[in-house]
């Protein structure tokens, strides 16, 4: 893949750099006990900038995790590269990673189960203190629990210190796990599916907070979601994941209102809005992402798009840009006749030049389906990021 990742300015260094980022999985099982290769992430490409909020979009299993864990070091890339401030990262041993942990911090889905229920907050926090910054007396350290609470809007400091996990509320949570990874003043912050377990009337604060802590600190964040709508009103810049690939980048504002990868449209056509009611909720006839073990030929979304062509069924994508800073991984875009086939089929309506039915394929099942949240930001048509406090 060309360099092009999520970069929107690639004159300025990025803090966080990922390349040809590949992670397979071995499995064993079945009859014979065989082995088999999970294809979990493939040769992607990300660059993460300070002060910016990147995105990757997907559905259940795309990889967005792995790729989270991945850049955090949790789990060793079957191929790649990643750069931290320009330098190869390569870690080796727990003093390397907690060096590495310190600029790099990865936020959970779960606030509940990343902290250890039998110690109270203050304890949990006082320890992370001590770990990033040995040197702290320990009233430095009471100072400092008190100055990250206060940051994630949690004052005042001894309604939460003495509380343990299960007295406190998830957003409460969450904003301690926040509160928690600012202990060691992290350059960036991982941020995977950090609303999704939270109650509806909470999510847009906890959203507000990250997108505020990133740029009062110059974080560069990544915000991992399934829930396109909130990426275009939350981020600066995305990328949409499918079946471990990305598939199209861009500016969040310009893949969310001229998306041009098929995928990134069906994505879009299911997201709750209230112009195209009809439209919202779950996707409708729009089939499953693939089994990653043995994924598609060709480009990997061909099963379930209704712009399908011979080429697609053989050979992947590779990358065409699409406007400035936008790029999409399909073969429409080979030629100019393709992209504007695209742009000329309204959203959720079968393709005219294809013409026939709508793509029916099986409803999808189990943890493999797209999960649209009804309680996320709407698309609206005004072009505003609503998020900003
Ligand atoms: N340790 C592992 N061993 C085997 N397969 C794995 C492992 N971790 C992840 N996978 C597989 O890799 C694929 C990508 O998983 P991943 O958790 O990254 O997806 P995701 O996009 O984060 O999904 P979700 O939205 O459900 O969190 C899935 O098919 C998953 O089953
Ligand atoms: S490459 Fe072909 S199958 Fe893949 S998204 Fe584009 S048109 Fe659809
Ligand atoms: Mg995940």
């Amino acid at each position: 893949m060309t360099a092009l990742g999520t970069t929107v300015d690639s004159a300025v260094t990025p803090v966080l750099r990922a390349r040809g980022l590949t992670k397979n999985f071995t499995l064993r099982g079945g009859l014979f006990g065989r082995r088999r290769t999970l294809n979990a992430v493939d040769d992607v490409d990300l660059d993460l900038f300070a002060g910016q909020v990147t995105a990757i979009i997907g559905e259940s299993g795309s990889g967005k995790s792995t790729v989270a864990r991945l850049l955090a070091q949790l789990q060793r890339p079957t191929a790649g590269s990643i750069e931290l401030d320009g330098a190869p990262v390569s870690v080796r041993g727990n003093k390397e990673l907690r060096r590495y942990v310190a600029r790099v911090q990865l936020i959970l889905q779960d606030p509940f189960a990343s902290f250890n229920p039998v110690h109270t907050m203050g304890y949990q926090l006082r320890r992370a203190v001590r770990i990033h910054s040995p040197e702290l007396t320990p009233h430095q350290v009471e100072e400092r629990v008190g100055q990250v609470l206060a940051e994630v809007n949690l004052t005042p400091a001894r309604q939460y210190v003495d509380r343990y996990p299960h007295e406190l509320s998830g957003g409460q949570r969450q904003r301690l796990s926040i509160a928690r990874a600012l202990t060691a003043s992290p350059s960036v912050i991982l941020a995977d599916e950090p609303v999704s377990m939270l109650d509806v009337s909470i999510r847009l604060g906890v959203l507000n907070l990250l997108a505020r802590l990133a740029a009062e600190r110059n974080i560069a964040l990544l915000y991992i979601t399934h829930d396109i709508a909130s990426a275009r009103y939350f981020a600066e810049v995305a990328a949409v994941m499918y079946a471990g690939e990305l598939v199209e980048g861009g500016s969040a504002e310009e893949i969310t209102q001229h998306p041009t990868h098929p995928y990134t449209r069906l994505l879009i056509s299911a997201a709750p809005d209230p112009d195209r009611p009809a439209a919202s909720g779950p996707l409708r006839d729009a089939g499953a992402p693939p089994n990653l073990a043995d994924p598609p030929t060709g480009c990997r979304f061909h099963p379930r798009c209704p712009f399908v062509m011979d080429k697609c069924r053989t050979t992947p994508p590779p990358v065409f840009p699409t406007g400035q800073a936008h790029w999409s991984r399909c073969w429409l875009h080979e030629t100019p006749a393709g992209t504007a086939r695209l742009a000329a089929t309204p959203l959720n309506d079968p393709d005219p030049a294809v013409a026939g039915p709508a793509v029916q394929a099986p409803a999808p099942t189990g943890a493999q389906h797209t999960q649209t949240s009804q309680a996320s930001p709407t698309l609206p048509s005004d072009g505003k990021k609503g998020l900003r406090s």
